[in-house]
């Protein structure tokens, strides 16, 4: 009789149904930047990404393009608010040479992309093509050298044909290619998975072969100030993080890379959009990983490097399954449902939450390839959940991280579960609050009571991306289908927030 009273008295109340979800908003403990290069992207050449997806041809005449490259894309990424994209790997940057893909086309090399597909590509998108690609797209270009089967020479030559402004072979030779300025690149991949595609190396020997090329990228002591990257660890490999960051001298390296997918199985990855429960759950365990993944391989750089100079860069991460049915299994081409924007949501919640380490990050991929945010076909264009995720939480790039305390529901499926409640929030420089979250739980809403600690908001609006089903996803017959929508679901009295949140749904909220 008493615990009936009680719970009538609660649910009257409405404390029994906030108690499940609290969380914290520290207004007050702002230090942190989230620097806006972890919302960056990933072009490969691999399947439909590069040719097909970016680049259609300058003589296509039914897709409108600029130089060749796709007008609705490049409207598409500009208001998405893409500050980086890594080019041309991946995997296939350890075998591109890149003098091939420079100078007139059609005297320009065709080669064998032997990583994806075993294609023939004649190399009609090259340096050029995707330096002024990134200047149409006001992103900071993200190059990926040759270490696997490539000279340190090369490499040089590729930073002094970019970056040179005045008299020297390789400036000589980008002017007489049309270009008199540099494009003065400031990112760069010194190789692309070492342990595997790179080259198989074990982290002593790359670590020691970074050294030599990171050397003789610009100068002895990098005057030209370039941020290179070290090939990063795969997922969980925790000793490659700690041979790297012992025996590489700290002065050489801007950043360490580290790649984590999505993945439940690489036998058995399961299908993209006819998943049941099972899948969804896995999947949403894999992305959650990230958060243990980056906490491990952060501790270990702050045993090396307590001031977090270098910085870690999840230079690809997202989902990865089966291909579409009936489409090259080289290609990597998948259908992107609201799993991909749970994952995309909480993850970039992940990285804000560590944004002192975590300053840079590539999504795999831009289109058509992974966990892409347009696909395409021919001359039609959808932009997918993924890219509406990463749209909406465009506002935090380069705010300030507050720090959050959560206390959230379980997501419970079978004999285990999951955080069902994901949050980040950050100020931007006008001093406008945002708070983004997410519900995993695929069938129940979530009412959460946030505390405002040290912030003063009069009201709140915001938007959402939900749909009816997990498997929800825009086709080129239906390209809107889920598209983000105004949220109502929020008020505020004084210091403390109330939300709902519907399953399924990221929402975005800015405090006013
Ligand atoms: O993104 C697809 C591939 O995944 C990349 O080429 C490689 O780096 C990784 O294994």
């Amino acid at each position: 009789m008493k615990k009936i009273f009680l719970t009538l008295v609660l649910s009257i109340t409405g404390y029994w149904t906030f108690a499940q979800n609290q969380v914290i908003i520290n207004g007050d403990l702002g230090k942190t930047t989230i620097n806006k290069h972890i919302y960056g992207h990933f072009a490969e050449h691999l399947g439909r990404c590069v040719y097909g997806g970016f680049y259609v041809g300058e003589n296509n005449t039914k897709i409108p393009n600029k130089n060749g490259v796709r007008t609705d894309v490049i409207e598409a990424l500009k208001k998405m608010k893409i500050p980086n994209l890594r080019w041309p790997g991946g995997c296939f940057a350890d075998t591109y040479h890149w003098k091939d893909g420079i100078g007139p086309k059609k005297q320009r090399p065709s080669m064998v992309n032997a990583w994806w597909g075993g294609v023939t590509e004649d190399n009609s998108f090259g340096t050029h093509d995707f330096l002024d690609m990134c200047e149409q797209l006001g992103t900071e270009p993200y190059l990926a050298g040759n270490v696997g089967s490539g000279t340190v020479k090369e490499l040089s030559d590729w930073v002094q044909y970019v970056n040179h402004e005045g008299v020297s072979p390789m400036a000589n030779l980008r002017k007489e290619n049309g270009r008199d300025k540099p494009w003065n690149v400031h990112f760069w991949g010194v190789g692309n998975e070492a342990w595997g595609c790179g080259g198989n190396m074990k982290a002593e020997y790359y670590a020691n072969i970074y050294r030599q090329y990171a050397t003789f990228m610009s100068d002895w002591s990098n005057t030209s100030k370039l941020f290179r990257i070290a090939s990063g660890a795969n997922s969980a490999d925790f000793n490659w993080t700690e041979i790297l960051m012992r025996d590489i001298p700290h002065n050489m390296l801007d950043g360490l890379a580290l790649h984590h997918y999505s993945v439940i199985d690489w036998n058995k990855k399961g299908p993209a959009v006819n998943y049941d429960e099972d899948l969804y759950f896995k999947t949403m365990k894999q992305a959650l990983l990230m958060d243990e993944l980056i906490h491990k391989h952060a501790t270990i750089m702050d045993k090396y490097d307590p001031k977090k100079k270098v910085a870690l860069v999840v230079d690809e991460w997202g989902g990865w399954y089966e291909v579409e049915p009936g489409t090259n299994p080289g290609f990597l081409y998948q259908q992107n449902t609201m799993r991909d924007a749970m994952i995309a949501g909480t993850t970039l919640n992940i990285f804000h939450k560590y944004s002192d380490r975590v300053r840079m990050a590539n999504l795999a991929q831009t289109i058509n390839v992974l966990q892409a945010v347009i696909l395409t076909n021919e001359e039609k264009m959808l932009l997918t959940p993924t890219y509406h995720v990463l749209e909406m939480y465009n506002v935090h790039q380069d705010a300030t991280m507050l720090p959050v305390d959560v206390q959230t529901a379980d997501y419970t499926f079978g004999n285990e579960k999951l955080p069902a409640l994901s949050v980040s929030a950050s100020r931007d420089k006008n001093g406008v609050t945002h708070i983004s979250l997410v519900n995993i739980d695929p069938s129940k809403s979530q009412e959460i009571s946030l505390n405002l600690r040290g912030m003063k908001a009069s009201g709140v609006t915001g938007r959402i991306l939900t749909s009816a089903k997990v498997q929800d996803h825009n086709t080129f017959e239906s390209p809107d289908k889920v598209k983000p929508a105004a949220f109502k679901g929020a008020s505020i009295k004084g210091d403390n927030l109330k939300v709902t949140l519907p399953p399924i749904s990221v929402v975005v909220l800015e405090l006013k």
